[in-house]
C-alpha cells in the first residue's frame, strides 16, 4: 500500500468587518485529511459526515483536479479520509480549508516542494478572494490583495492574548447567494467609512489599542446587506458586547457571528448562546485562539 500522508488545515474567519475580501484570521481549529494513491474513495467522519459530497464532486477532490490542471500533472485516483472539526454551516472557512487540502494533495502526490506562496496563488485563484485562504495557509491575521495577476499577502502583527468566540448557527447561508446581495458599486462616503475603519483595525492590532477595536470592525460595504437574512444577528452581537467583547463582526459571509476578546471568552460564549436560545436559534459556540501556524502536511 502507498504511504498515507496527513494534511492539517485550519478554520479561518474572514472580513473582520471593515476588511471585506481582504483581511482574515486563522483559527486554532483543524480538519485532518489523510490521503494516498488508491482506488477512488472518500470517507468523512466528524462535521459534515452526512452532508458533504463523497463522490468526485467533493471540493477537496475537485481542488486536487484543478491544481493538477494548473500544474500540468497527471490526475490519479485517491483515497481520502477526512476527520472534520470545522463547522460547515458557513463563516469559518470550511470551503477554503477543502480547497487548500486539495492543492496540498496535488503538490504532495507529485512531490512538488511545498511553496506557500504558490499554494496561495492557486487557492486565491480558485476562491476568487484571499481573505480565508491567506490566513489558512500562512497563519495569523493577513491582508491579501491582487495586483495584476499576482496575489499578495501581508501579516498583521497582533496581540498574543486575542481570543475569538464564534456563534455558529444551523442556518445555511451560501457565500455565492450572500455575495449576490451586495451592490456592485459603493459611494465615496462608504469607501471613506471603510478606509478609516480598516486602517484603524490594522493600527489597533499592531499596537494593542483594544478600545478602538469596536470602531475598527465597523463596515459600510457588506454587513448591512447581509445581516437582515441572519437570524438574531443584532441581539446575539449585542449580547457579546454586553458581556465585555472588544468587538463583534459577521464572520465571512455568515451566518457565524464572531466576537473578539482578550479575557472574557467564557462569559461571552455563554451570553451569545443564551441570546440565541431565547430566540429559538439553534447553534454552537466556539472559543479559539488565533493560530500562528497555517495548513501543513505530516509526511
Ligand atoms: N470575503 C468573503 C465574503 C468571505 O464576505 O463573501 C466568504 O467567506
Amino acid at each position: 500500500m502507498k504511504k498515507v500522508k496527513k494534511i492539517m488545515v485550519p478554520a479561518s474567519s474572514a472580513n473582520l468587518g471593515s476588511g471585506f475580501d481582504s483581511i482574515g484570521l486563522c483559527l486554532d481549529l483543524w480538519n485532518e485529511i489523510e490521503f494516498h494513491q488508491s482506488k477512488f474513495n472518500i470517507n468523512i467522519t466528524g462535521v459534515g459526515s452526512e452532508t458533504i459530497s463523497k463522490d468526485k464532486n467533493n471540493l477537496i477532490y475537485q481542488s486536487y483536479l484543478k491544481t493538477s490542471e494548473i500544474l500540468n500533472t497527471q490526475k490519479i485516483d485517491l483515497s481520502i479520509n477526512c476527520i472534520n472539526s470545522i463547522p460547515i454551516s458557513g463563516g469559518l472557512g470550511s470551503s477554503s480549508s477543502a480547497v487548500i487540502a486539495g492543492i496540498l494533495i496535488a503538490f504532495s502526490i507529485n512531490q512538488i516542494e511545498i511553496d506557500k506562496n504558490k499554494i496561495y496563488q492557486i487557492a486565491s485563484q480558485i476562491e476568487g478572494h484571499p481573505d480565508n485562504v491567506g490566513p489558512a495557509i500562512f497563519g495569523g491575521i493577513t491582508i491579501g490583495f491582487k495586483d495584476k495577476n499576482d496575489w499578495h499577502i501581508n501579516q498583521i502583527p497582533f496581540p498574543k492574548d486575542l481570543i475569538i468566540v464564534s456563534f455558529v448557527s444551523n442556518q445555511k447561508i451560501l457565500t455565492e447567494y450572500s455575495r449576490k446581495q451586495l451592490p456592485d458599486n459603493i459611494s465615496r462616503k462608504d469607501a471613506v467609512y471603510n478606509i478609516s475603519r480598516v486602517a484603524t483595525l490594522v493600527n489597533s492590532l499592531n499596537n494593542s489599542h483594544y478600545k478602538d477595536l469596536k470602531y475598527s470592525v465597523q463596515d459600510a460595504i457588506h454587513e448591512q446587506y447581509r445581516i437582515d437574512s441572519i437570524k438574531g444577528y443584532k441581539l446575539i452581537s449585542d449580547a457579546a458586547m454586553n458581556a465585555g467583547a472588544l468587538a463583534t463582526y459577521l464572520s465571512g459571509s455568515g451566518p457565524t457571528i464572531s466576537a473578539i476578546t482578550n479575557n472574557k471568552e467564557v462569559t461571552i460564549n455563554y451570553e451569545m448562546l443564551e441570546a440565541a436560545a431565547r430566540l429559538n436559534i439553534e447553534g454552537k459556540g466556539f472559543i479559539h485562539n488565533i493560530s500562528y501556524k497555517g495548513a501543513y502536511i505530516i509526511e
